[in-house]
């Protein structure tokens, strides 16, 4: 399978930035990539709720596609504590993340609650940013590929193929994400990335699940993410900590354009 022909790239910046942080980050990042056509790359930045509408016009004027880092499944109700997709849309929001390791194992969410959300998204026209992975007991009894199948199956339940294209994988196994992750090898993450797009053409055909991008995620940094793109089957990093320095980000986005060939800038 041929590769996409845009590099997917973003960050989550999970629970660590303020709207001022964010502002400066964006800001930062704005102008460090500004050289960089947008035809090449589908650069995405994903904050806190609370820095979305603030950091909204930042992000257009500098082409980076904003994203939500959670979304109630409900357009309105009695939900206290959640936002709805008509609260993100208001606010200008593309991408929806659902299912992040942390929202999975930190907030008990289950392949039910992602399958739910990921159809209101597709519903409401947003890019639903689905998030997969092993535990690292699942890994060590050779179960990751069931699990991933299972998440992707179950999570993208009722999706009809026609919606594909608003459809991305992050593949981020638990044992690799944060602090005390190891990065997987691109071996180990390519073979996991074969298992899912067979599944998305088990589930929509070879076209459309052809078509979806697959990101990988947990420890990328500036070591490997040039390794982890020359695998062909991995078509874009989803990258936390490595990313939130401006600087650090746009110099990894450089490196990884060159590497896999997407753009001679
Ligand atoms: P990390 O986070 O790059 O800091 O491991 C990845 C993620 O949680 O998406």
């Amino acid at each position: 399978m041929s590769r996409l022909p845009k590099l997917y790239i973003g960050t989550n910046t999970k629970m660590y930035k303020t709207i001022a942080d964010t502002v400066a980050f964006l800001t930062e990042l704005g102008r460090n990539t500004r050289d960089l056509s947008r035809d090449c790359m589908e650069l995405f930045v994903i904050p806190s709720f609370t820095a979305l509408d603030r950091v909204a016009p930042i992000a257009r004027q500098h082409e980076i596609t904003l994203g939500a880092q959670n979304m109630c499944w409900e357009d309105r109700g009695q939900f206290t504590g959640e936002i709805s997709p008509l609260m993100l849309r208001e606010v200008g929001v593309g991408i929806v993340e659902i299912g992040h390791s942390e929202r999975r194992h930190c907030f008990g969410e289950t392949d039910d609650m992602q399958n739910k959300k990921i159809l209101c998204a597709l519903r409401h026209g947003f890019t639903a940013l689905l998030c997969i992975g092993e535990t690292g007991p699942q890994k060590e009894r050779g179960t990751a590929d069931e699990v991933l199948r299972m998440q992707l199956k179950n999570g993208l339940a009722g999706v009809a193929p026609s919606q594909a294209k608003n459809v991305w994988i992050a593949y981020e196994p638990v044992w690799a994400i944060g602090v005390s992750g190891v990065p997987a090898t691109k071996e180990y993450a390519a073979q996991r990335h074969q298992v899912i797009r067979k599944a998305l053409i088990e589930l929509w055909g070879e076209e459309a699940g052809g078509g979806v991008p697959v990101l990988y995620g947990g420890s990328v940094n500036g070591q490997n993410a040039t390794e982890l793109i020359q695998m062909p089957c991995i078509d874009g990093l989803f990258i936390g900590r490595s990313a939130w320095d401006p600087d650090n980000f746009a110099q990894i986005i450089r490196a990884v354009l060159r590497e896999g060939a997407y753009c001679h800038s």
